[in-house]
């Protein structure tokens, strides 16, 4: 059996979600294991768009595709039937298929009834106290807060007051299943765990307090019951460039007419809130440190396209010192390279780019992509062919 990990690297945003469903025609299982519906993943599936905040970025196209959302989450419960309904919805116009309750796509998605419910309460409480990180007010913190204060609240305790949103996913064949139930699956499937936001944005390893409060390393697959389960890959995934939401250091930050630029070019607003936003450099020195803490042993780099006929791109290779902790990235002093452009994904610039990020950082990339077709997505041996 094979198991992966698809982490983000940085600030999230990193096209994890366009990479998963990439790959997932590998796996039986896509999981997910931290955060809640602050996150956004996009997926284009036959052209159309679509953005999974809860749900795995499974490829329901494939019917061996099943997913799971593991304890480590908190989960919005009216926003998990909302996005399993719409889910279902564009199963059925794509499948033909109305209402064959065989084939409902609900019918392939496990929840861990040990994951804990963000509330109502916690999403005024992101309101009120988190506007200066930037949260996306979706009650993430404040959900884990109660978690961790003893006194959250789980889907076990809304399926046993037969809550009415949980009857509603379980009629439209959603199952309620402890990791433990479904261990004997999990041990003879192939298993492709999604992570959420970044290391930059993880609790313990991020800018803290500019982050969110979900494991963004391998440490929350092992948190969410995946104790005994060998990963053969950790891919983490980064852009060519970097993006950033939300509030917090950001060392090799651009501004101005240059940023404009990147950001339009790259249609950089948040996939849940909108937010513009905030761009810089390819930050190696962060990226470095992400590896180690993330747990990370490959890389995947995406939004090449974005930088296509730009004469000159620029390259954080270090700080004045190697970031060791959260705290040393408040006054980094990012050390530049510039390096010429590229034209397109095969061109020599691209592939002596890509060779400079891993002489620095000592971790192979191993695809790269260049566009939201299936086809732009490709191994690294294209670009040495
Ligand atoms: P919260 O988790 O919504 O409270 O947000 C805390 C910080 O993490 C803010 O800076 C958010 O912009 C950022 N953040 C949370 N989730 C994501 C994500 O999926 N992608 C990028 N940034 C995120
Ligand atoms: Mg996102």
């Amino acid at each position: 059996m094979t198991n992966i990990a698809i982490l983000g690297t940085l600030w999230g945003d990193e096209g994890k979600g366009r990479i998963t469903h990439s790959l997932s025609s590998q796996y039986d299982w896509i999981i997910r294991y931290s955060g809640g519906n602050n996150a956004g993943h996009t997926i284009y599936r036959n052209g159309v768009k679509y953005v999974h905040n809860l749900l795995p970025s499974f490829d329901w196209r494939d019917p061996n595709q099943k997913c799971f959302l593991a304890s480590g989450m908190v989960i919005d419960v009216e926003q998990l039937y909302n996005e399993v309904f719409a889910a279902e919805k564009a199963y059925s116009d794509y499948t033909g298929l109305i209402d064959n309750k065989l084939n409902r796509l609900g019918s392939r998605i496990y929840v861990d009834p040990d994951a804990f419910v963000v509330l109502p309460g916690h999403k005024e409480e992101d309101k009120a106290a988190n506007v200066h990180i930037g949260s996306t007010n979706r009650g993430i913190g404040p959900a884990y807060k109660s978690k961790v204060g003893r006194c959250g609240v789980r889907i076990i305790d809304l399926i046993r007051s037969s809550n009415s949103f949980i009857n509603k996913l379980i009629n439209i064949g959603v199952h309620f299943k402890h990791v433990l139930e479904l261990k004997k699956c999990f041990s003879s499937s192939n298993l492709l765990f999604e992570g959420a936001q970044g290391v930059m944005l993880d609790l313990n390893h991020g800018v803290y307090p500019y982050v969110s409060c979900g494991d963004a390393t391998v440490a929350g697959i092992y948190a969410s019951g995946f104790a005994n389960v060998k990963l053969d890959a950790v891919y983490g995934v980064s852009k060519a460039y970097l993006t950033k939401v939300g509030e917090g250091p950001f060392p090799t930050e651009i501004f101005g007419e240059q940023a404009d630029a990147l950001r339009e070019q790259g249609k950089e607003y948040g996939a849940t809130t909108g937010r513009p936003r905030r761009v810089g450099w390819l930050d190696l020195a962060a990226l470095n440190y992400a590896i180690q803490k993330g747990g990370i042993n490959k890389l995947i780099l995406t939004k090449f396209d974005v930088l296509y006929g730009m004469d000159e791109v620029k390259l954080c290779v270090n700080y004045d010192k190697e970031p060791v902790c959260p705290s040393d990235f408040y006054d980094a002093k990012p050390q530049y390279i510039t390096v010429p452009g590229w034209k397109s994904y095969n061109d020599k610039n691209l592939k002596d780019f890509i060779k400079i990020i891993e002489e620095t950082v000592k971790c192979s990339v191993e695809y790269i992509s260049c566009g939201i077709k299936d086809e732009d997505f490709k191994p690294i041996i294209v670009v040495d062919s």
